[in-house]
């Protein structure tokens, strides 16, 4: 069944295989994004994946995040991303652009800013963001933040992709206002799983409005948010406690889908838990060396930030691992069985994410009727011709990803590229496979067809 094509409200994927977001820094400090975003993207389409989704872009720029990442929150923006979603559609790959905003969970920041903590409620999270304390939105911050989700969704029209995520998942603003345990609000957008959902019910209505009726919009929403991985230090506690461990499970998301589907969204790209990275949504090791990287790179920028910091320097390893490794596995096709109750009760096309790899569990989720497209971003990272290999037969590429969890959090601070060094016959062969990724940019082609000429000419002289 990979090889069937699929179609949603009329739009058709070659296949069933997307590659899912994969943000890096691939902008200018402004947020505009530079040929290696291009180039980038266009390697997945050029190797044959059915639809790109892209990083998730951020709809304000104060709260980019990290820095050098992508932003969508002005016109300015509009015509570089054009470009890249052009390079992309002449391989007959859809390009859909995911928008959104971290909210608390901003990561980097020139300086530490206001905007930066941003959130639902007020709170202490020790994980998640560098602001020491998350502040509650109020309501005049909210309406602006659901106009910046309406203008970027105009924008994403106008580069002329083929659709729009809105991205509901990954511990970000939105999940921040869903989630029972960060949203504890006592206004219209907290208390109830009605009164949390509200924030979204306005996004989707402006976005819809904004982009019109027959342009694709889907979700992409945690089946389930299991609060308590990797580490549920979100204090005060809040009651009921068994809301505060586990946030929402599979039945208010449900609910959240259903209202979904009634606002008009064409599709659910289902994923797992809260907070990026965390080990539902990317199953697998715990990345201890990149997360003490992140920290130290980040410390200057609040005393909580410093702190963890601190405690990730002074614990020994042998300490610190094994309990940084508590719920961190390598689960294959984790979102599967969630997905598929999505399929089944909502009836809206699905889009499964997270642990696929294997052609064989792509097969059986597909025949199963567990979702309609697979997403995959780690094992495309590793072999960039994934797609390919399953067309001539294989089952898993001859050197497959192992999820070790390096890349989603050491390409915050460095190039998109594998950091697994049991991936690589030697440290050279890592390193240019990175530059093959981030650097292989127009300027630097360029440059490189200036450096030859320049040879040839003093050759000749
Ligand atoms: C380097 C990297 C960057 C990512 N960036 C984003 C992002 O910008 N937005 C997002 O929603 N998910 C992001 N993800 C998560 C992936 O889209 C995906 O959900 C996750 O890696 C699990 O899928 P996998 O098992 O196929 O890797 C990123 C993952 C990686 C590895």
């Amino acid at each position: 069944m990979i090889f069937e094509p699929f179609s949603i409200k009329g739009l058709p994927f070659k296949n069933r295989i997307v590659r899912s977001s994969i943000g890096g820094k691939t902008a200018h400090w402004d947020g505009t994004i530079t040929s290696a975003f291009k180039n980038f993207e266009k390697r997945f389409a050029e190797n044959e994946v059915a639809a790109i989704i892209s990083a998730t872009i951020a709809v304000d720029e104060k709260r980019a995040s990290p820095l050098q990442y992508p932003v969508l929150s002005h016109d300015r923006f509009i015509k570089p991303l054009a470009e890249a979603v052009k390079a992309v559609q002449q391989y007959d790959c859809r390009y859909i652009i995911q928008i959104g905003d971290v909210g608390g969970h901003t990561q980097t920041s020139l300086f530490n800013e206001a905007e930066d903590a941003k959130s639902a409620s007020t709170l202490f999270d020790f994980f998640f963001g560098y602001k020491t304390l998350h502040r509650a939105m109020s309501q005049e911050e909210i309406e602006i933040a659901i106009e910046k989700f309406g203008e970027a969704a105009r924008r994403v029209r106008e580069t002329g992709a083929d659709g729009l995520e809105v991205t509901a998942s990954k511990g970000y603003l939105i999940h921040q206002f869903l989630n029972p345990a960060v949203n504890r609000r006592t206004d219209q957008y907290g208390g109830s799983v009605e009164k949390r959902f509200r924030f979204l019910e306005e996004v989707v209505r402006t976005v819809r409005q904004k982009v019109g009726d027959d342009f694709l919009f889907g979700i992409r929403l945690s089946a389930a948010d299991y609060n308590y991985l990797p580490l549920n230090i979100r204090l005060p506690l809040r009651f009921p406690l068994r809301q505060w461990y586990f946030g929402n499970t599979l039945k208010e998301n449900l609910y959240y889908a259903q209202k979904l589907k009634t606002l008009g969204v064409d599709y659910l790209h289902i994923d797992k838990g809260f907070g990026f990275i965390n080990p539902k949504g990317n199953p697998g090791a715990f990345p201890l060396h990149e997360i003490k990287l992140y920290y130290n790179g980040n410390r200057h920028l609040s005393f909580k930030a410093w702190m963890r910091s601190v405690l990730v320097n002074t614990i020994p390893e042998f300490i610190l691992s094994p309990l940084a490794n508590i719920g961190w596995k390598d689960i294959p096709a984790i979102s599967a069985d969630e997905a598929r109750r999505f399929r089944d009760e909502i009836g809206l096309p699905v889009i499964a994410n997270g642990g696929f790899q294997d052609r064989r569990l792509i097969e059986e989720t597909l025949q199963a009727g567990k979702a309609d497209l697979i997403a995959m971003a780690r094992p495309l990272l590793a072999n960039v011709n994934l797609v390919r290999l399953f067309k001539q037969g294989a089952f898993l590429p001859p050197n497959p990803c192992t999820h070790c969890n390096r890349c989603p959090v050491r390409t915050a601070n460095f190039p998109l590229g594998c950091y697994d060094p049991s991936r690589f016959a030697s440290q050279e062969e890592m390193e240019a496979q990175i530059l093959e990724w981030s650097a292989a940019s127009d300027e630097r082609l360029a440059y490189q067809e200036n450096a030859n000429s320049m040879a040839e000419q003093l050759a000749d002289k």
